[in-house]
């Protein structure tokens, strides 16, 4: 079986990582949740109070950051390491959602991240989910899904879920973080949120998570054996 690379692209919180860790975990594929990647870069300048902008003091800081995934295959769980410290709960809290996409903006924050996932991606059977993946990390990678949803159904979605994992959830802080980032997101000159030309496009809306894997593994099967 050829091992290729699959990238899921989308706006905030319509299923890219729900859908990405369980393609791979079906695949037998290694998951990447590049997001994680940036909100673990920006807990580490509010720990810190790093000047992001401040071009002698971000470069250092990036120098003094350490990114490791720990993936178990089994359960499909895959949790960020913050230079040895597992911080896959601390980076979904909103004083990171806040922050985060004005951190992702930042050219010397793309390259570190991006030079990390490509290495990751070098022996390929990976699914990498995020906003650049098809466009500017793996711009020739063999299945690029493209995800959107209605908005009022990603506010729910993100909602219940901050809720359940937090156990506190504000809505009106929800539709606030999801415009802000999807904005922001969208308009950055640095390899914006942008449908590749190639990429197939999932709205979920209407599925649930068992449905649209069911899809999207009927594609990446045609992609590998075709
Ligand atoms: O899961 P959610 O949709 O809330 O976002 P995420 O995937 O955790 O990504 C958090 C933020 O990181 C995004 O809003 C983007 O600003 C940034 N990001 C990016 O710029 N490029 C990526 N490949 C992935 C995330
Ligand atoms: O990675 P992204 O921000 O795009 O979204 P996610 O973290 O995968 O999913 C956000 C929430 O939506 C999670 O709680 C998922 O369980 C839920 N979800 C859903 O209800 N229905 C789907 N079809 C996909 C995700």
């Amino acid at each position: 079986m050829k091992n290729i690379i699959i990238t899921v692209d989308g706006y905030s919180s319509c299923g890219k990582s729900t859908l990405a860790r369980a393609l791979a975990q079906e695949l037998n594929y290694i998951f990447i949740d590049s997001g994680a990647m940036y909100r673990a870069i920006t807990l580490y300048f509010l720990n810190n109070q790093i000047d992001i902008f401040d071009d002698h003091e971000l470069e250092k800081a990036l120098r003094n950051i350490n990114l490791k995934f720990q993936y178990d295959p089994v359960s499909g769980s895959s949790h960020i390491h913050l230079n040895g410290v597992n911080v896959e709960n601390e980076i979904r809290k909103m004083n990171v959602s806040n922050a985060v996409s004005k951190v992702a903006a930042l050219e010397k924050v793309r390259d570190f991240a991006v030079e990390m996932q490509r290495k990751m991606g070098r022996s390929k059977g990976i699914v990498m989910d995020g906003r650049d993946i098809g466009t500017t990390v793996f711009p020739k990678a063999e299945l690029k899904v493209f995800m959107t949803a209605d908005k009022n159904i990603r506010v729910k979605r993100r909602y219940d879920e901050l809720k359940q994992k937090t156990g506190y959830a504000n809505l009106n802080d929800v539709i606030r973080n999801i415009e802000n980032r999807d904005h922001l997101d969208t308009t950055r000159k640095i390899s914006p949120l942008r449908q590749a030309e190639d990429a197939v496009v999932l709205d979920n809306s209407e599925l649930n998570a068992e449905e649209q894997l069911a899809i999207v593994l009927q594609w990446a099967k045609e992609k590998i054996n075709g």
